[in-house]
Parts: C-alpha cells; sequence; structure tokens
C-alpha cells in the first residue's frame, strides 16, 4: 500500500476543490434560460437578461431562419439521432453532403464531418502522427483538443514559441529524424484573437517537409474571402484545415478539409470519429444550411468586421489596454483570478455577460475578459458596454453617463 491512505477513495477529493476554490480558479456551470443568443437570461439565483458578449456565434447563426429551418428539415427527414457510428450502420447522406459543401467552400478535395471541433483535432493529430517514430510540433497556444490529440498520438510532443518561425525552425531541426512531422496551428488564437503568420510558419514546414494543419476555428466566417479563413487569404494551401460548426455556423460539428489521401488516412485511424455515433441530424442540418447561407451572402463578415473594429477603437480610447487585431475575439488582460472574476461581476451587475477567463484555460497571471463580437450585436448592445467598461474603469464621465441612462 503506497503513501496514500485509500480508506476513503474520495479523500482528498473535498481538499482539492477548496484548493481551486482559494486561487480563484473554481469553475461552475451558470444556467441560462433562453437560446443563447445576441442575450441571454442568466438564473443566477434570480433571473436576470444580459447582453451576451460570451458566445462564439460570429455572424448570428444560430438564430437565423434559414439555418433553423435547416436544423428542421433534418430532423424531420431523419428523426432525433444519427443511430450509429458512420463505419457501423452507415452515415447519413446529409453526413456526406455536408462534407462535399464545406470541401467545396473551402477548395479542398475532400472533408470529414466529427461530431465538435474537439473531435476533428483528436482525430487527426491522432492518425497522422500515430507511429512512435512521428513528431508533432505546436505553437505553444494550441486549443486544448490539439495538445489532447498529441498526448493521444504515438508520436513525440515538441512545441514552439507562440507564432514564432525561428523557433518553429530550431524544433523542426530538432526532429529532422522523424518519419512524419505534423505542426499545428491555429490562424486566429481562441484567447488572445490573434493572428499567426501563416505564410511565414507554412514556408518553413516546406522547407522541413513537414505536415501543416491549421484550426480555422475562430477565422472561418470572420475573415478571409467570404469568410473562408486565413488559409485562403494569405494563398496558403495547408495540408488539413480544422473547423467547426459551433462557431460562425451557429450549430455543433466538427471537419477536417484536405486531399483525398489524407481524408482517407483519417477514417482509418481517427480513433475519434471511427469510435463515435455521427452527429445528429439537426446539428448538421443547421450547419449545411449555413455554409449556404454565408456562401450565398459572401458580405456576412464585412458588417461584423466594422463593428470589431468600432469596439476595439473605443475600448482603446477609454484606456484599456486592447491589441490591434481583426478577429472578433478581444481579449482584456487584467492579470489575477480575483481581478478578472471581481471585473466580470460588476460587468454582470451592469447588465453584460462577459465571463472571466482562468488558468488552465490562460496563463497564471493573464486573467482576462474576453468579449466575443457577433453581427447579431446591435449598435445600443455596443453603446451599453462601451459605457458600463467606462464605469468599470472608474473614469468619472462614464459613471455620469452610467448614471444619466439609468435615471
Ligand atoms: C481553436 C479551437 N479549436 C477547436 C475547438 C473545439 O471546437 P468545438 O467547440 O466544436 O468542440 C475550439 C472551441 O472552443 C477552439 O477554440
Amino acid at each position: 500500500m503506497s503513501a496514500h491512505d485509500r480508506d476513503d477513495p474520495r479523500s482528498g477529493i473535498a481538499a482539492e476543490l477548496a484548493a481551486i476554490t482559494a486561487e480563484g480558479r473554481l469553475r461552475q456551470r451558470p444556467v441560462i434560460d433562453s437560446p443563447c443568443a445576441r442575450t441571454i437570461v442568466l438564473v443566477d439565483g434570480k433571473r436576470k437578461r444580459l447582453i451576451n458578449w460570451a458566445a462564439n456565434d460570429y455572424l448570428g447563426a444560430s438564430q437565423e431562419l434559414i439555418v433553423r429551418n435547416g436544423a428542421f428539415r433534418a430532423l424531420r427527414s431523419y428523426g432525433a439521432g444519427s443511430g450509429s457510428a458512420r463505419l457501423l450502420a452507415g452515415g447519413l447522406r446529409l453526413h456526406r453532403q455536408f462534407e462535399q459543401r464545406i470541401a467545396k467552400f473551402l477548395g479542398s478535395q475532400d472533408a470529414l464531418l466529427t461530431s465538435t471541433g474537439f473531435q476533428a483535432n483528436l482525430a487527426a493529430v491522432v492518425a497522422i502522427a500515430g507511429d512512435p517514430q512521428d513528431a508533432i510540433v505546436l505553437d505553444r497556444l494550441c486549443h486544448a483538443s490539439t495538445y489532447d490529440g498529441a498526448r493521444q498520438a504515438a508520436g513525440q510532443l515538441l512545441r514552439f514559441r507562440h507564432n514564432d518561425p525561428t523557433d518553429l525552425e530550431l524544433q523542426l531541426t530538432r526532429c529532422a529524424s522523424a518519419r512524419r512531422i505534423l505542426v499545428c496551428i491555429e490562424s486566429v488564437y481562441s484567447m488572445d484573437g490573434d493572428e499567426a503568420p501563416i505564410t511565414a510558419l507554412a514556408a518553413v514546414c516546406r522547407k522541413h517537409r513537414a505536415l501543416l494543419l491549421v484550426d480555422e476555428a475562430h477565422a472561418l466566417g470572420v475573415l478571409g474571402p467570404g469568410g473562408r479563413g486565413l488559409c485562403a487569404e494569405s494563398g496558403v494551401r495547408p495540408d488539413l484545415i480544422v473547423g467547426t460548426c459551433s462557431k460562425s455556423f451557429g450549430s455543433q460539428g466538427g471537419f477536417i478539409a484536405a486531399d483525398q489521401d489524407i481524408i482517407e488516412l483519417l477514417v482509418n485511424r481517427g480513433r475519434s470519429f471511427i469510435f463515435s455515433t455521427a452527429p445528429c441530424p439537426a446539428a448538421i442540418g443547421a450547419a449545411h444550411a449555413a455554409v449556404g447561407w454565408l456562401r450565398d451572402h459572401p458580405d456576412l463578415p464585412d458588417a461584423l468586421q466594422t463593428s470589431i473594429q468600432e469596439l476595439r477603437r473605443a475600448l482603446r480610447a477609454q484606456g484599456w489596454d486592447v491589441p490591434e487585431g481583426r478577429s472578433a475575439i478581444i481579449p482584456i488582460v487584467v492579470g489575477d483570478e480575483h481581478a478578472a472574476l471581481a471585473l466580470a461581476q460588476r460587468l454582470r451587475d451592469l447588465g453584460h455577460h462577459c465571463p472571466a477567463i482562468r488558468p488552465p484555460t490562460v496563463p497564471a497571471g493573464s486573467c482576462r475578459l474576453r468579449l466575443s463580437v457577433s453581427r447579431a450585436h446591435t449598435a445600443a448592445d455596443k453603446r451599453k458596454l462601451l459605457k458600463a467598461m467606462a464605469v468599470v474603469r472608474g473614469e468619472p464621465s462614464g459613471q455620469a453617463r452610467m448614471a444619466e441612462e439609468t435615471a
């Protein structure tokens, strides 16, 4: 028997939770009693309607009639569930139609649908770097799903400094003898909203004959020609593009767009695809409709971009440290957990839902508010947010304006 006392198998759980709480890192599950849309009704003791700056529904697709009708049609045609994994009973025609539509939208030979974006990264990394002689080289700030894929994959895991082509090159020389090398980056990073120098990173990958995976979860629908992402904008064709239906496409599901041989390998080796039931018809009906909606309205991201720039500029004018950038994710770094929680609470009191982001999602000391701008936000929503932000900065003018409004 080890030094651990296992008479009570749960011993230590309460202490662990107390330690998480003392660090200001305890997470709970807020309940909302409304659609997760432009505004939400948060049930926190009492019900409170808040303007929602937390969702990733960048185009407001989840509430668009055409997208909702896509879900209804699929539900009517196919029922509630998909019944099985696709390699078992077979996939629905709708699953294949979605793959063909997203592949055409992104200009790739084929695509593979998974139940979430998280599963898409798992499937891709595990399948491509599945041999102990392989290497996976991640940008340090890659999403948890890419890290988890790299940990599950048999290949060796290396990391390079965020957005640094020189350090990527150094890491690639360290694994030069690998059978296959997979480099994973995001085009827009989920917690900082900054863009990767894709052209420079892709050139390093080419030079070292490494495969490149670009996760475009936060760029699709927001950046690039007609919302086709940063790879399309920069003319880079990575070996794999990972995307999700849960952000600009307003639904749920994930996908990998790539050449035929890569997709074939994923079908055969991507465990999170093989051993999981295919996504439900309503979700993919909605996502299918959302991709068609964006394809037919290539100017949808333009209005969003105007809104993003207005908010970034106005927040900077108030003195907040908001970086230059084009993504819909606006980080406001405030430091420690307690400061971030207090700021989020004050904003909630003023009618805004902007949750505090804390470790392990972001590195210690860089806790932040993460504002997520949607095309669905109105001019009045933005005005109210700016007034609240002025109040919490303690600016007398902000307080006066807020008082005027609530009077
Ligand atoms: C960069 C990135 N990749 C993948 C995912 C996972 O996508 P999903 O929510 O569809 O599982 C996320 C979602 O938070 C993300 O931010």
